[in-house]
């Protein structure tokens, strides 16, 4: 194996009542004043949220609670919110809820540990050079940003608003308190959703510019195998402990970097990402959940770049749904209608008209492929590097 570096310091919590030891985990990170970010209303209507506040208060622990948050965050919310963090002299920055809510708590903490940058401006280049501690609550297994080194949000100010994402290790949180049974009171088509964004992220670290390391394979296999046996039964049964839990940990394990460590080279592979700048293009257009513009454009994707690896491809329906074709391309085919039949039966969209409820015409899609290139200044992807052209392409493929 080659050099690499593999950097997950955030501490687990995993399992029943574990909301319990929130004060704790916060204390042992040096909080004292917590500013709590939650989302709509699910975390109050659970009673979650009542929870977390008493238990902070009960052991001492000022805490502040500020909801709002909605799915593809606004950065307008997140100032919002660095204000009063300010103003409550926070110390602690506490997440309660899925991706939308931490990735917003992460921007909170980096602009109210640093207030003398715009919140925008460390999502466009300005360095983080210092943050607040971040801890999650955890509701909603998808983003994997509970582990992640990244944070995604939207710019409502700029006309049409405009999604980034960052990456940095101060966006890594201190503590992740994992209850499956949080998650139970989700809808459908969130665990649905969720389970693709899982699928997704190892997807896209798998299909990568360069491969090599076994181990990294087999451990990417396993976690294809392990959201596409619970994703549909937590679907099915959104109670069900076992399968709320598998989905839980999947997605954590899927986004924590290790499916990206290992390469023939220097570099850690860096993964293709596409899907998801394809995705994030009509989340930030057309405000579509995250996990469903993945399944709209994926089959997609494979077919346009398959010819860059084919024995890739054929090796992910061979590993994952032991398909026996030994012609490369059918194995391909196959594994890439049954990932399809995957995505229909977690109730996802395998189309552009399907996710969005009208069919774009060839003018919509340029609008978007602009939008996924930052106006044409960008190309995307590592697999296949991928152009204006290219990615238009993509988009009439999938519509
Ligand atoms: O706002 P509330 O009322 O809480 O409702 C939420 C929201 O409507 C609901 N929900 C969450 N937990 C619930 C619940 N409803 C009932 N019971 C519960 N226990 O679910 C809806 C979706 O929540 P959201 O946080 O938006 O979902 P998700 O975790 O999928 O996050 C999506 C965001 O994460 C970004 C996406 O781009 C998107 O903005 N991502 C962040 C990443 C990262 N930071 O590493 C990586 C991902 O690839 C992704 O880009
Ligand atoms: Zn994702």
């Amino acid at each position: 194996m080659k050099k690499f570096v593999y950097y997950a310091p955030t501490e687990i919590v995993f399992g029943k009542d574990t909301e319990l030891q929130t004060a704790a985990l916060v204390k042992k990170n040096g909080g004292s004043r917590v500013f709590v970010v939650y989302g709509g209303k699910s975390a109050v209507k659970s009673g979650l949220l009542d929870r977390v506040m008493n238990n902070l208060r009960e052991n001492g622990v000022d805490a502040l609670a500020m909801g709002g948050v909605v799915p593809n965050p606004l950065v307008s919310t997140a100032r919002e919110m660095v204000k009063a963090a300010l103003e409550f002299k926070a110390d602690f920055i506490l997440a309660v809820g899925g991706g939308s809510v931490i990735d917003t708590a992460k921007g909170v903490a980096h602009a109210t540990a640093d207030p003398s940058h715009d919140i925008w401006e460390y999502w466009t280049g300005t360095p983080v050079k210092k943050s607040l501690p971040i801890g999650t609550i955890l509701t909603i297994s998808a983003a994997g940003s509970e582990t992640s080194n990244s944070a995604v949000l939207t710019n409502d100010a700029k006309v049409p608003p405009t999604k980034r994402g960052i990456t940095t290790d101060f966006n890594r949180c201190r503590f992740a308190i994992m209850n499956p049974e949080l998650t139970m009171t989700l809808p459908k088509y969130q665990i649905g959703a969720g389970a693709a964004d899982i699928f997704m992220h190892t997807s896209e670290r798998y299909f990568a510019a360069i491969l090599g390391n076994h181990l990294t394979d087999e451990i990417a296999e396993g976690l294809f195998r392990d959201i596409i046996e619970y994703g549909p039964k937590g679907v099915q049964d959104p109670t069900d402990y076992e399968a709320m839990s598998e989905i839980m940990w999947c997605g954590s394990v899927s986004h924590v970097g290790l499916t990206g460590v290992g390469a023939k080279g220097d570099t850690a592979r860096e993964g293709d990402w596409s899907c998801h700048q394809l995705g994030m293009a009509m989340s930030a257009l057309y405000d579509s959940t995250h996990g469903a513009t993945l399944t709209a454009v994926w089959a997609a994707w494979c077919r346009y770049v398959r010819g860059e690896n084919l024995a890739r491809f054929a090796q992910f329906a061979r590993k994952v749904y032991g398909i026996t074709e030994e012609d490369d391309l059918k194995a391909s085919e196959e594994g890439i209608e049954r990932t399809n039949a995957f995505f229909r039966s977690l109730g996802m969209p395998l189309s552009l008209t399907e996710l969005l409820g009208f069919t774009p015409d060839d003018e919509t899609i340029e609008k978007i492929a602009t939008e996924c290139t930052y106006d044409r200044t960008r190309k995307i992807g590592s697999f296949k590097s991928l152009d204006y052209d290219d990615i238009v392409a993509i988009y009439k493929a999938c519509r």
